[in-house]
């Protein structure tokens, strides 16, 4: 374990991985499934296969084992089984979301070593950012600001929040604006 210092807590696809078997990080999610099994002919390439699978509201890590966690959960309660965007992403549940999100949130928190960062990815084309920001309880740093009127016209609503985990906020919260 003492390479793997970076945690991909929901690894879908590794899209968004410029390498995506990089050598110091340990990729969950809570399926596995084999390429060709979005659509003949549509992504054909694409695969979900974890290091481990691992649901990210318990993880069987020891508390403080990562240096850098990235959080890209679902961001859609209304897909149907059969929709390509949850083959390829997942979806949200409806009734629970919020508890799973905050859950999934907690225990990233909780494997991640003090000063350490964590990145949470959402899209609110459907569940506004605030809202999710709302059942987590620590305060980002920041977050990208590109996201704004032109993309929301354009429909490119994805946010990057950056959370550090410094002790002393860690600890008692401190600082969070709810
Ligand atoms: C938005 S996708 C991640 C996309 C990924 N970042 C990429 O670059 O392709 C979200 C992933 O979360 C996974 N997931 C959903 N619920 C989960 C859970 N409770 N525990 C672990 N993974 C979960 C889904 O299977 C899906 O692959």
């Amino acid at each position: 374990m003492e390479d793997k210092f970076i945690l991909d807590a929901c690894c879908g696809g590794r899209m968004m991985w410029v390498n995506k078997n990089h050598p110091n990080t340990i990729y969950i999610d809570n399926r596995r499934v084999e390429k060709g099994h979005i659509q003949k002919g549509y992504n054909p390439g694409h695969e979900v296969n974890p290091d481990i699978i691992m649901d990210f509201r318990k993880m069987s890590f020891p508390d403080k084992s990562f240096k850098l966690v990235v959080f890209d959960p679902p961001h859609l309660t209304s897909l149907t089984e059969s929709s390509i965007m949850r083959k390829k992403f997942g979806g949200l549940n409806p009734e629970t979301w919020q508890s799973d999100i905050k859950r999934g949130f907690n225990e990233c928190w909780r494997v991640l070593e003090n000063y350490g960062i964590l990145l949470l990815k959402w899209n609110d084309i459907e569940i506004p950012y605030k809202k999710v920001l709302y059942h987590i309880p620590i305060k980002p740093l920041f977050m990208n600001i590109t996201a704004g009127q032109k993309a929301l016209k354009q429909k490119n609503r994805t946010y990057w929040f950056c959370f550090m985990k410094i002790p002393m906020f860690a600890k008692t919260n401190e600082g969070v604006e709810k």
